[in-house]
């Protein structure tokens, strides 16, 4: 496998490209991440919510090769034991997301791991390399799944690389081909993580009907909405909305939130009794890049496009250099 792509992130992690595997918890199983690890990037398992059980159980799915582990920060004081499980499987490395990392990373470091914090702001940027993160996200709204509603990752991730001086930054949020990939690496990431584009392939858990779901729409037809974990009585705080296919439940309830919630005892049931592919009313999270997402491939095809048209992009930019 050809490292056409060194970075301070390859060089840290010990990897072949820097792509990273978002941990999304209904798509990032065992066998999507450690297919993304056999392909040269690392993949990263999702947690649900600080659930020791689905961590054990996606450890398992991968086997032998080597992943890193997602938690849900603001989940953790309800599922201590799960960081605990994270760390007792050796992952390569530990990534918090969404919510404050600080009273959490001095476990992860005391056990010798690398500590990897998704952030929605330079100041959050900031206080997390000063708790002891090795890596930031930087993630932008366009991200699929939950997000900060602030920043867009073009203006973000620049802003973070100049703000935590060595740390690798990674881009997140938007990105699907190699166009992004080089896109990043310009603005000075030292790589990216991407959860909708992997979302969309062979190995992901999602099922065949969300796939080829995603493959047909675009990005106009994304939003960050609440809904759909208003109507499922998930504790997100209301900062994080998460960018998902708009549909006819989420064109219905968005802006409408506390009805909704006011409305539960109904409006649950109904939801959750409606089919899997329902997809007039079920949430699919996706990000705004999936104009470029166009067909269902397996992780290293996605890979080894990702890289080569990242490298083409960038020697195409070196040659403009005359
Ligand atoms: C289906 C889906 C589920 C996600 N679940 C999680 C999660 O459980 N934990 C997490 O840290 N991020 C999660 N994310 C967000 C990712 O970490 C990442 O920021 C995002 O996927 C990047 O944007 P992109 O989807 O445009 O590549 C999820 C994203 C998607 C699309």
């Amino acid at each position: 496998m050809a490292a056409l792509l060194d970075t301070a992130l390859t060089r840290l992690l010990g990897i072949t490209h820097p792509v990273l595997l978002a941990p999304m918890g209904s798509a990032a199983g065992g066998r999507l991440a450690a297919a993304v690890t056999r392909a040269g990037g690392l993949g990263l398992v999702g947690s649900g919510y600080a659930d020791a059980a689905a961590i054990r159980r996606e450890r398992a799915e991968a086997g032998n090769t080597r992943v890193g582990v997602g938690l849900v920060t603001w989940a953790l004081p309800d599922g201590p034991d799960a960081l605990d499980e994270a760390l007792a499987g050796r992952p390569a490395v530990v990534m918090l997301s969404f919510g404050d990392p600080v009273p959490w990373l001095p476990q992860v470091k005391a056990a010798g791991c690398l500590a990897m914090c998704q952030v929605q702001s330079v100041g959050q940027a900031v206080a997390a390399v000063q708790a002891g993160a090795d890596i930031v996200i930087a993630q932008g709204r366009d991200a699929g799944g939950h997000g900060g509603t602030l920043r867009g990752t073009m203006s973000l991730v620049p802003a973070v690389v100049d703000a935590v001086g060595s740390v690798p930054v990674v881009a997140a949020g938007g990105i699907a081909d190699g166009r992004g990939l080089a896109a990043a690496l310009s603005l000075g990431a030292a790589g990216v993580l991407m959860g909708t584009r992997f979302a969309v392939s062979a190995e992901s858990l999602w099922t065949g009907a969300m796939k080829q779901r995603v493959v047909g729409a675009g990005g106009d037809e994304t939003r960050q909405t609440r809904v759909f974990d208003v109507v499922r009585g998930l504790g997100w705080p209301a900062e994080f909305p998460g960018r998902a296919l708009r549909n006819g439940f989420a064109d219905r309830w968005h802006g409408r939130e506390a009805e909704l919630a006011a409305a539960r005892p109904q409006e649950e049931p109904a939801y959750m009794g409606t089919q899997p592919d329902d997809f007039a009313t079920r949430v699919i999270w996706a990000g705004e890049g999936i104009d470029m997402i166009a067909d269902i491939p397996t992780a290293a095809e996605i890979m080894d496009r990702l890289v080569a048209e990242a490298a083409a992009t960038l020697r195409r930019g070196a040659a403009l250099l005359r």
